[in-house]
């Protein structure tokens, strides 16, 4: 008899909570996540929120259920904690498109730069990096560089654009970018806002220029959910990853939230398919395996850490 654990006939959910309590488990959820994992999540939050919970915690095991990366910065953060993810092939276009080796090339060809660089990379790069933001933070870092220091922003060149236009800091931008964001068209966008002319559209700065001109507000995840809690108007359409939509609805039960549309409507391309290989069956048995585990040299934590601390303590 085969002595794998199988989930037929098991009522994840409540098998799920009794787990995290025999664990003194916490699970965290990116706003991405399927609802059923956000609802049985103890955290749901944008990346910066999430790195917060992930340091303050007294959990003995972190259950991440979001993308590699973001495990990976609570695993820097807490070595002597298990950190779980549901699927370790969860990664991001971002991450994968900003290989250390070439990361490495563009450092050294300008050591005069500081090297700002986003979340969403691996351990190498942010090891490899002066200060990490995120999507909420990163106008309040760039502000606090020296107005003569010159910076390198990476790996996401949508980001990299907004931001200049909004600190007026010139930066030189690596030439990556997140599939999800990408996505949206700006053709349809517009003729959704003919259609729903009362309607604000409000975009996560990832998506691309076009996009954003358009926008009534840019934000970070959690900006765009604090946006539609204060607004007075009735009906958004929103330009991110449809994951953050649930969270939209339960604090606005009587608002109205159209997903931008992406430019081939027979796909789910506004859903990350990353972000979604996280299912509820996985969380349960990640942690019934305690497996798959996010595993870090200590070397290159201890690089990728000060970073990271350093985004802490300036936003
Ligand atoms: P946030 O920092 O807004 O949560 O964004 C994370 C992300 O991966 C966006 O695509
Ligand atoms: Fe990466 Fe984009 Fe998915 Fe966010 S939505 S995790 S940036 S691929």
């Amino acid at each position: 008899m085969s002595d794998l654990i199988t989930t037929t006939d098991i009522d994840l959910r409540e098998e799920i909570l009794k787990l995290k309590k025999e664990m003194n488990a916490v699970l965290l959820a990116h706003y991405y996540q399927e609802s059923e994992i956000q609802d049985i999540a103890d955290f749901v939050g944008d990346s910066l929120e999430l790195a917060r919970k992930a340091k303050f915690t007294d959990a003995d095991v972190i259950i991440f259920a979001g993308v590699h990366f973001m495990a990976e910065t609570a695993k820097i953060l807490n070595p002597n904690k298990l950190v779980l993810i549901p699927d370790l092939e969860a990664s991001c276009s971002l991450a994968e498109g900003c290989p250390a080796d070439e990361f490495k090339k563009f450092r050294e060809a300008l050591p005069e730069h500081v090297a700002i660089t986003y979340i969403n990379c691996t351990a190498e790069v942010k090891a490899l990096s002066d200060i990490i933001c995120t999507s909420s933070n990163a106008e309040k870092i760039i502000n606090q560089i020296p107005s003569d220091k010159p910076i390198l922003f990476s790996p996401d060149r949508n980001l990299g654009k907004f931001l200049i236009k909004k600190t007026g800091r010139e930066m030189l931008l690596w030439e990556g970018s997140c599939i999800v964001h990408e996505t949206f068209s700006e053709r349809k966008i517009l003729e959704l806002k003919v259609r729903h002319p009362e309607a604000k559209l409000i975009a996560h700065p990832e998506c691309e220029e076009p996009v954003l001109l358009h926008a009534d507000f840019i934000g970070s995840t959690s900006q765009l959910l604090k946006f539609v809690q204060e607004d007075s108007s009735k009906s958004f359409i929103v330009a991110t990853e449809t994951g953050i939509i649930h969270q939209m609805k339960k604090a606005c039960p009587d608002k109205i939230f159209i997903p931008a549309p992406p430019q081939d409507e027979s796909c789910s391309c506004n859903e990350c398919p990353y972000m979604k290989l996280n299912t509820l069956e996985k969380v349960y048995l990640c942690m019934k395996n305690k497996f798959p585990e996010i595993i870090l040299d200590e070397q290159l934590r201890i690089k990728a850490l000060r970073p990271i601390e350093k985004m802490l303590e300036m936003s």
